[in-house]
């Protein structure tokens, strides 16, 4: 078991040495190690079953920090950052050599965030190396949103986890390629996409959403995946072409029939979708652990936040 508190100079001793800590952030708990150390990071992939080609991102607690890590940082780069950093923004961005390219993958871009949560923001001040961090899940598992959650995964290969409570936004950055005074999505996340255009006063290219993508293999089409079969679709008709005994159900906001209460998880009652996409991972947990064979999902709204939701249902599903 990995002990688990709040204990900042313990988090900080043990990444100065080389050892991986999970850390809270507003989005979902990573595992993190020293991104300048190559075996640490080595002992990321490793941890996570994570297959090479795969980037980390490297967290920081300051914009006046991408220098050191990136070869040049476009002004849309620091434009967006003083909209959005800390936040749920992850910026791919030109690397520099101080990166190794173990973090990267071997690619010549780095992914670039810092995290909006106090403990960990204190934590990245006072290391003098930024943190490489993947979700702290097993690769294509379901990503952590509390300490419980890293526990049961990684509780045994990790000495520590810094408890920075539950994530406040629950899903994973939103990431965005940086080219000069261009920028495209590559993953949908917990930063609004309308947010982003509004802000630099432009429409972002979606181009390379594609579930194959290879850039971003956090779009692989089957990802973030339950361990139970997940069928997103109308529930009530679903329910009825399956033995509703076999069946929990992830709803939006309402019950639905023909299946207990206790095998159902509604994201949000009131329809709000921040408290969806909070509750989401938890809940997907929550349903994979009930002895049923299938988790019946149905979409959520698919404006705002709904849409990165809506992405990680289907790549659950597939
Ligand atoms: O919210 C988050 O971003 C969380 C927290 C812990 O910060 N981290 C996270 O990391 O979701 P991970 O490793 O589970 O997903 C990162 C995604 C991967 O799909 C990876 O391919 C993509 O970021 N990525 C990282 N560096 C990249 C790069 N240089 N080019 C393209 N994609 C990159
Ligand atoms: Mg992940």
């Amino acid at each position: 078991m990995a002990e688990t508190g709040t204990d900042l100079l313990k988090a900080a001793s043990l990444l100065r040495q080389g050892s991986l800590v999970a850390i809270p952030t507003e989005t979902v708990y990573g595992l993190a190690g020293n991104a300048l150390d190559e075996e640490a990071v080595l002992n990321i992939f490793e941890v996570k079953e994570r297959p090479s080609f795969d980037p980390l991102i490297v967290h920081t607690w300051h914009r006046d920090t991408f220098s050191t890590f990136c070869a040049y940082v476009p002004d849309l780069a620091y434009q967006l950052a003083e909209h959005f950093m800390p936040g749920p923004l992850t910026l791919i961005l030109p690397r520099s050599d101080n990166i190794p390219l173990i973090v990267t993958s071997g690619n010549d871009t780095v992914g670039i965030r810092i995290p909006d949560h106090p403990l960990t923001l204190d934590l990245l001040e006072q290391l003098d190396f930024p943190l490489a961090a993947p979700s702290a899940n097993p690769f294509g598992y379901i990503s952590p949103t509390s300490a419980v959650h890293v526990e049961a995964q990684l509780g045994k290969a990790i000495p520590y986890i810094l408890d920075g409570g539950p994530c406040r936004v629950g899903l994973e950055s939103t990431i965005i390629q940086i080219r000069d005074d261009s920028a495209e999505v590559l993953r949908l996340g917990g930063l609004e996409i309308g947010m982003i255009e509004e802000a630099i006063g432009k429409k972002i290219d979606r181009i390379r959403l594609s579930a194959s993508n290879p850039q971003a293999p956090g779009m692989l089409s089957s990802h973030y995946a339950p361990r139970k079969k997940l069928i997103v679709g109308n529930i009530i008709e679903n329910l009825e072409k399956l033995q509703p005994t076999a069946c929990a159900a992830l709803t939006f906001s309402d019950w639905v029939s023909g299946i207990p209460r206790e095998y159902q998880a509604r994201l949000s009652p009131s329809g709000d979708l921040h408290e969806a996409a909070r509750n989401l991972f938890s809940a997907m947990r929550k349903l994979d652990d009930l002895p049923v064979t299938y988790i019946l999902a149905e979409t959520v709204p698919a404006t705002g936040l709904g849409l990165a939701i809506n992405d990680r249902l289907q790549r659950a599903g597939a």
